[in-house]
């Protein structure tokens, strides 16, 4: 099966942890737009949608499906997304779509994260996906600075602002053996909008596609 035969995959599999008539939270990306496309397949469909991106927004308003601001749920069941990478323990690496920020606060909201990726995704320890940090523009040297600290190689992302108008540092040559202590760190840095370690967020549960077919992992709860 090719990549985007897998993506199609999972994107139909999560419709199994979508509840009809309920308010679904939807991530980004190649992966989530399969997800969208199996939304508007389902007979009795979801009474709508927290999007974490402009661009998810606008594929799930062209099927139709209404969309919520975050503001305006208490709290989600469900929420899809994809990742870059995904650990053992459903760790992950996100925002290789420059959503990250947007996609951790609707995770926020719910009760399950469901991740939806290829087996690609799947690895021993993050951190050979580079690292995306979302940061406030007059912060971006002393970031980068911190990270080559930690043997890190930051790169300005060329050309891209997230939907919230800031760039994002990407780093290379990081081993994240303790994703939750790294996440929290680089929180606390001045000027940091969002690191893309969603370890305080994992996983739930991951629906893998694999030429087999559909793994289910299932991680404990956090
Ligand atoms: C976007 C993300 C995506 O979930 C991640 O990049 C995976 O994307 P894809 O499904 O296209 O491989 O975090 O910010």
């Amino acid at each position: 099966m090719t990549q985007d035969e897998l993506k199609a995959l999972v994107g139909q599999a999560a419709i199994a942890y979508v509840q009809p008539g309920s308010i679904v939270g939807v991530g980004t990306g190649s992966t989530v737009n399969q997800f969208i496309e199996a939304l508007a397949r389902m007979p009795v469909r979801v009474a709508g949608a927290v999007s974490s991106s402009v661009q998810s927004t606008e594929r799930l308003k062209q099927h139709g499906i209404p969309v919520l601001e975050a503001g305006e749920v208490t709290s989600l069941g469900v929420y899809v997304d994809g990742a870059d990478e995904i650990d053992g323990a459903g760790c992950m690496i996100k925002g290789g779509g420059a959503a990250l920020t947007r996609e951790k606060i609707v995770a926020d909201l719910a009760g399950k994260f469901v991740c939806i990726a290829d087996e690609s995704k799947k690895v021993e320890v993050l951190g050979r996906f580079p690292l995306p940090v979302e940061v406030i523009q007059m912060a971006v040297p002393q970031v980068m600075r911190r990270f080559v600290a930690m043997g890190g190689q930051p790169a300005v992302r060329p050309g891209v602002l997230t939907d919230n108008g800031h760039p994002i540092v990407d780093v290379r040559g990081l081993s994240i053996t303790d994703p939750a202590a790294l996440e929290r760190e680089i929180n606390q840095w001045p000027g940091v909008v969002c690191v893309g370690i969603f370890a305080r967020h994992r996983a739930s549960v991951c629906l893998l596609g694999t030429s087999g077919g559909v793994q289910t992992l299932a991680y404990d709860a956090a």
